[in-house]
């Protein structure tokens, strides 16, 4: 199968995205960004379909290594409140000093972004020894079958979505990180995981 190049899939992001938000997924990111407060960073920010939903934050910077999907949000920005910086950069290797933030959110992009271990130590270090990591990813399934089909179409799946991984073990790779779990949640399936965590 061919790969999507990634300028056709921030064009065709929100088109998938949006659908996905109005049946479920909004009520996730409203949660996933409320309690984020403070000096705030968003991770793989995308096309900031979650800019909306920050109610406590003092100020937003949003990374993303990717200039398409970068863009897509600048009209996001505009409508928003709040002051927004959006920096194309990538999450393993952040241009920000040591604990810049008070809080770190990452939605959808742990699944994507390449050796997410490294970022996750990234971003406890822009975080400080205070710093909490907010976190909604899909991840793979605890159903046996369903994971099993996560593996079977894995590569075909990563061509078609800019990269994402469908079987990735996000819980496991957050446990072994810098961060600790304070809240988790986990639907039925296994499938989604959402939760905020601290630093060790
Ligand atoms: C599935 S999208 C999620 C977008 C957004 N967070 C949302 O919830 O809709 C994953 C995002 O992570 C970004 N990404 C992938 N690798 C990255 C990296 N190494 N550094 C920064 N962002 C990255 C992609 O460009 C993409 O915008």
């Amino acid at each position: 199968m061919a790969k999507v190049p990634h300028s056709a899939f921030a064009r065709i992001y929100d088109l998938f995205m949006v659908p996905n938000d109005r049946f479920g997924l909004r009520h996730q990111r409203v949660r996933l960004c409320g309690t984020a407060a403070g000096r705030v960073l968003e991770v793989g920010i995308g096309t900031g379909l979650n800019i909306p939903h920050y109610k406590n934050a003092a100020s937003l910077v949003g990374i993303d290594n990717h200039r398409g999907m970068l863009r897509r949000a600048i009209p996001r920005i505009w409508e928003s409140p709040m002051h927004v910086d959006l920096v194309a950069a990538d999450a393993r290797s952040l241009p920000f000093p040591d604990a810049a933030f008070d809080s770190v959110v990452v939605g959808f992009a742990l699944c994507t972004i390449p050796s997410p271990g490294d970022a996750l130590e990234e971003l406890a270090r822009v975080t400080g020894p205070d710093g909490q990591l907010h976190f909604l990813e899909h991840v793979r399934s605890i159903r046996p079958r369903t994971a099993k089909l996560q593996d079977r179409f894995g590569t075909a799946w990563e061509k078609v979505s800019g990269g994402c991984r469908a079987n990735q073990d996000t819980t496991a790779l957050l446990e072994q990180s810098s961060w600790s779990m304070d809240t988790f949640w986990a639907s039925t399936g296994g499938g989604l995981i959402q939760g905020s965590a601290i630093r060790r």
